[in-house]
């Protein structure tokens, strides 16, 4: 168990650097098994997902060489169409080789997804747009085994709602589609279009990534490609929140402002200061944060994943505020710990509300999934005394070297493996 130790206080200021996004990259390494050859993959953060994702297509045949900030993957002619079930249970976006392995080998066996526990996280809406596709599922022993009898071909698939992982999975199953594949009511998030970016320098013909309709002209194979990934706009939402919750000052490079809008949006109202240029975000902190109030929301909506992170500030606010999560039904499990630094947070419902306290004081508390961790450790930077957070593998997941890039910022902040 790793814990990272936080005396609270410090007020974090200077220039961190993200790299590019888990939710992007993730994506390329399950979109390299489509064409054999040598890929590479630039600006990839070493984190526990990716490392996971790299294990989970190293099964399936492919070898990846990670050197420094990129990866270079080998996919072989010959796959094996199978992911492991201990590793798919550890790690949701696993469920994305489904669409990409019926596209290369017309089959593909893949154990039902775990990852974070957010309540139910159903699968539904990826296997219909494949089902219209043309291939075919049975549950055996917990394992999904799907097929393509006569190959996939296109098809106009309407998603009930803008899933991220079900427009990914149609969009890797329909490059090399028979036809064309008209995805409606996609999701718009930028690692998406990220996602297109890369399949389109493999020899992919896609229209409208980013956009709620994706068009998709199948082509006969795909060769191998090269992208720099997309930046982390969660890793630089993160540090951001940081810089707001200890009324600090900090800027945020290598990022890519205007996927922050919304967030960047309602740090503003809650009294932060920012400046943003191509590249960069600066953000001052408020010395103390007004209420605001805002439901989570596909993009351009607020996000999901920053939505613990902005509880945490707005538990220090003046007033009460209230969040609606319209994404996951269950993301609370972190409040429990807040509560314990001495938070006012109410759940009612799919409703937040916080009534912000004029301080919060540290104590042993738990994360329980990636964002929940960060949002503890931030909490904590502004808390009294020590906050030591237990189960902070969790953060590893999804940030490189957290308590590093803290503590050049001036956090006190250690770990202990
Ligand atoms: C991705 C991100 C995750 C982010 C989420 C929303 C990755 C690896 N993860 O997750 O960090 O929080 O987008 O921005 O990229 N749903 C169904 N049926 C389905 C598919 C989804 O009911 O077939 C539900 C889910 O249970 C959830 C909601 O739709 O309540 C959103 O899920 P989705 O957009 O698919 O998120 P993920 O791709 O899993």
């Amino acid at each position: 168990m790793a814990q990272l130790v936080v005396t609270g206080g410090a007020r974090l200021r200077g220039t961190v650097g993200v790299l590019g996004a888990k939710n992007a990259v993730l994506k390329h390494l399950v979109a390299t098994l489509l064409a054999p050859g040598i890929h590479r993959i630039d600006n990839t953060p070493d984190i526990v997902d990716v490392r996971l994702m790299a294990q989970v297509i190293s099964h399936i045949g492919a070898s990846c060489r990670f050197e420094g900030t990129s990866v270079e993957v080998e996919v072989p002619d010959e796959l094996l169409p199978e992911a492991p079930i201990d590793l798919v249970r550890r790690m949701r976006a696993s469920i994305l080789v489904l669409g990409a392995l019926l596209a290369r080998c017309g089959e593909a066996r893949v154990a039902l997804p775990g990852g974070d526990d957010f309540g139910s996280r159903p699968i539904d809406m990826h296997l219909e747009g494949l089902e219209s596709m043309g291939a075919e599922f049975e549950l055996v022993h917990g394992v999904l085994r799907a097929i393509a009898p006569g190959g996939l071909h296109g098809a106009e698939v309407m998603l009930e709602f803008p899933s991220v992982g079900a427009t990914e999975n149609l969009l890797l199953a329909s490059v090399m589609a028979r036809g064309t594949t008209v995805i409606g009511n996609a999701a718009r998030e930028p690692e998406i279009q990220d996602l297109a970016e890369f399949l389109v320098t493999m020899g992919a013909v896609i229209r409208g990534a980013g956009t709620s309709t994706i068009e998709i002209d199948g082509v006969g194979g795909l060769d191998p490609g090269r992208h720099r990934a997309v930046p982390d706009r969660l890793e630089a939402g993160t540090y951001l929140v940081g810089a707001a919750i200890t009324g600090g000052e900090v800027t945020v490079i290598d990022c890519v402002p205007g996927h922050l809008r919304m967030e960047l949006r309602k740090l503003g109202e809650a009294g932060c200061s920012y400046e943003v240029g191509k590249d960069w975000v600066t953000l001052s902190g408020p010395e103390r944060p007004r209420p605001v109030d805002f439901a989570t929301l596909p993009y351009p909506g607020f996000h999901t994943d920053m939505h613990p992170q902005m509880v945490s500030l707005l538990s220090l606010a003046e007033g009460t505020s209230v969040i609606t999560e319209n994404i996951y039904a269950a993301r609370f499990r972190y409040i429990g710990e807040l509560n314990r630094l001495g938070a006012d947070v109410q759940i009612e419902g799919q409703h937040v509300i916080i009534r912000g306290v004029t301080a919060l004081s540290g104590c042993p508390i738990d994360a329980c999934d990636i964002r929940a961790g960060a949002a503890l450790v931030l909490a904590g930077l502004a808390a009294d005394g020590v906050t030591t957070v237990n189960d902070a593998e969790h953060i590893d997941r999804g940030y490189a070297d957290f308590p590093g890039k803290l503590a050049a910022l001036g956090a006190h902040i250690e770990r202990f493996d």
